[in-house]
C-alpha cells in the first residue's frame, strides 16, 4: 500500500521540528519524510491524504486546514490487564495511610490480585480493551502490558493469555512481558522463587506469551537476590529483562538493571548519581513513572539529572488500580516537565523515540525513513497543543503502520 500524507503544519520526529511537512508511507513504514514543497516527483502520484482537508479551520491559509503531527506515543510500562478497583484504598490513602502499610496488611496488589481471580478471562480481557481504547484516543499506538496479578502459575498463565488476545484484537502494538510482583500468600518465598524461575519462566518461553520478564525489587516485594535469580532464569530462556527499581526503598535494582544489559529500570524515586551513571553507561533506559510518583506523594524522579548524566530516559504511565490509575500519557509528560524539569521536545522523546527503546525497538517512535508509520495528527497547528492544554487532549486521528485506526 502506498500513500503520501499532506496538509501538515508542524511535524516533530521527534529529535526534528519540520514545517509545512509530507509524509510517505509504503507497506506500513514511512519512505520519505521532509517538507511538501520537496516532495519527489516519484511520489506526487501515489494516493494522497490531506490530514488537515477534512474540515476548514479558523486560522486556514488560503482556505486550507493544516494540522501537527508527533510520533506515535509508546507506552512501555503498564498493568493493563485486572479485576476490579482500588477506589477504597485510594481514599484511605489520601487520608494519610501508606501504600506500604496496606500491602503489608493484604490490601493493595493482594487485593486486585484476588479482584483478578474472580474475574473470567472473558471480563479481564473487555475490561483491558475498553482501558487500551482510551489510550489509542490519545494517540497511544504500542503499549507494554504486563502480567503480575495472578501470582501463581496458573493465574499467571491467565493474564498472559489474555495480553496475547489484546495483542490478536486491539489496533495496537501490544508488548507482553511477565511480571514477578510479590510473594503470594501462604508460599514460602524460596519455593515461589524456585517455582518462578524453573516452571513458570521456562513454560511462558515455551508457549511465547511474554517478550520480558519484570521484577518488582522493593520493600515488601522481592529482595535484590531474588530479583537477579529470576532475571537470570529469564535471560537464560532468551527473554528480555525489566525491573521495578527504587520506587519505595533504593535496592540497588537499577545497578542490577545496568549490569544485565535490561531494557528498562523503571520507578527510579530514590535513585541515586552512581545509579544513573550505571545507567547511562550501559544503554539501560531509565523510566520514569509521573502518574506513581505524584500519587503515591513520593519524590519526582530527577529526570533533568539523569537526562543530563546521559541516561536515555522514557517516561510511561505505569497505568494500575493501585499506584497509578491513570490514564493519560500526556498528564505524565506535563507532570515531568513541570516536576521533573523536562523541555516539552525532551519529554516527546522520552514518550516516544526513548520509550520504544525500552521496549527493544528502534523502529517505533519516530517519523523516519524505515520506521514503522505510527503517528498521531493533533487537531492544532501546533504539534505540541495538547502538552500545553492540560486536561484537553485535541487528537485528530491516530495511526499504526499507515492505516487511520481512531477514530
Ligand atoms: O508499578 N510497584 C509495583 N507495581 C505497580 C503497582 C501495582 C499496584 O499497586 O497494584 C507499580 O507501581
Ligand atoms: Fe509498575
Amino acid at each position: 500500500m502506498k500513500q503520501v500524507f499532506t496538509g501538515i503544519a508542524e511535524l516533530y520526529t521527534p529529535r526534528e521540528r519540520l514545517e509545512r511537512a509530507a509524509l510517505a508511507v509504503q507497506d506500513g513504514r514511512f519512505v520519505w519524510v521532509g517538507a511538501e514543497a520537496d516532495l519527489p516527483e516519484e511520489y506526487r502520484g501515489w494516493p494522497q491524504i490531506d490530514l488537515g482537508g477534512r474540515s476548514e479551520g479558523p486560522s486556514a491559509p488560503g482556505g486550507r486546514r493544516y494540522l501537527g503531527v508527533v510520533p506515535g506515543l509508546v507506552d512501555a510500562h503498564t498493568h493493563l490487564v485486572y479485576g476490579g478497583n482500588r477506589l477504597g484504598e485510594y481514599l484511605q490513602r489520601a487520608r494519610g495511610e501508606s501504600y506500604e502499610a496496606i500491602l503489608a496488611a493484604g490490601g493493595g496488589i493482594y487485593s486486585t490480585v484476588r479482584a483478578t481471580a474472580a474475574a473470567s478471562e472473558e471480563e479481564l480481557y473487555e475490561l483491558a480493551a475498553a482501558r487500551a481504547a482510551l489510550f489509542l484516543a490519545q494517540g497511544v499506538t504500542s503499549l507494554e502490558v504486563k502480567s503480575g496479578y495472578g501470582l501463581l502459575p496458573e493465574a499467571e498463565l491467565k493474564m498472559l493469555r489474555v495480553i496475547r488476545r489484546l495483542k490478536e484484537t486491539l489496533p495496537q502494538r501490544i508488548f507482553p512481558t511477565l511480571l514477578a510482583h510479590v510473594v503470594p500468600k501462604g508460599w514460602e518465598r524460596e519455593k515461589y522463587v524456585e517455582m518462578f524461575c524453573r516452571e513458570l519462566i521456562p513454560e511462558v518461553a515455551r508457549r511465547g506469551l511474554a517478550e520480558a520478564v519484570d521484577v518488582f525489587c522493593d520493600q515488601g516485594a522481592f529482595t535484590l537476590e531474588e530479583t537477579r535469580q529470576i532475571l537470570g532464569a529469564a535471560l537464560s530462556h532468551g527473554l528480555k529483562v525489566k525491573v521495578h527499581a527504587e520506587q519505595i526503598a533504593h535496592t540497588g535494582a537499577t545497578r542490577l538493571a545496568a549490569e544485565l544489559g535490561a531494557l528498562s529500570a523503571d520507578h527510579l524515586e530514590q535513585s541515586t548519581q552512581s545509579d544513573w551513571q550505571a545507567l547511562a553507561k550501559s544503554g539501560t533506559v531509565g523510566t520514569v513513572l509521573p502518574g506513581a510518583a505524584v500519587i503515591l506523594r513520593k519524590p519526582f524522579p530527577d529526570a533533568r539529572a539523569m537526562w543530563d548524566a546521559g541516561v536515555r530516559v522514557a517516561i510511561a504511565t505505569d497505568h494500575n488500580p493501585g499506584s497509578s490509575p491513570l490514564y493519560s500519557p500526556w498528564l505524565a509528560m506535563q507532570l515531568t516537565m513541570s516536576l521533573g524539569r523536562l523541555s516539552a521536545e525532551e519529554v516527546l522523546i522520552a514518550h516516544t523515540e526513548n520509550a520504544a527503546l525500552a521496549l527493544g525497538r528502534k523502529d517505533l517512535g519516530k517519523i523516519e525513513v524505515g520506521a514503522r508509520a505510527d503517528f498521531v495528527v493533533v487537531d492544532s497547528s501546533s504539534a505540541l497543543m495538547p502538552l500545553y492544554q492540560w486536561g484537553h487532549t485535541p487528537i485528530h486521528a491516530v495511526y499504526v503502520g499507515g492505516r487511520q485506526v481512531f477514530p
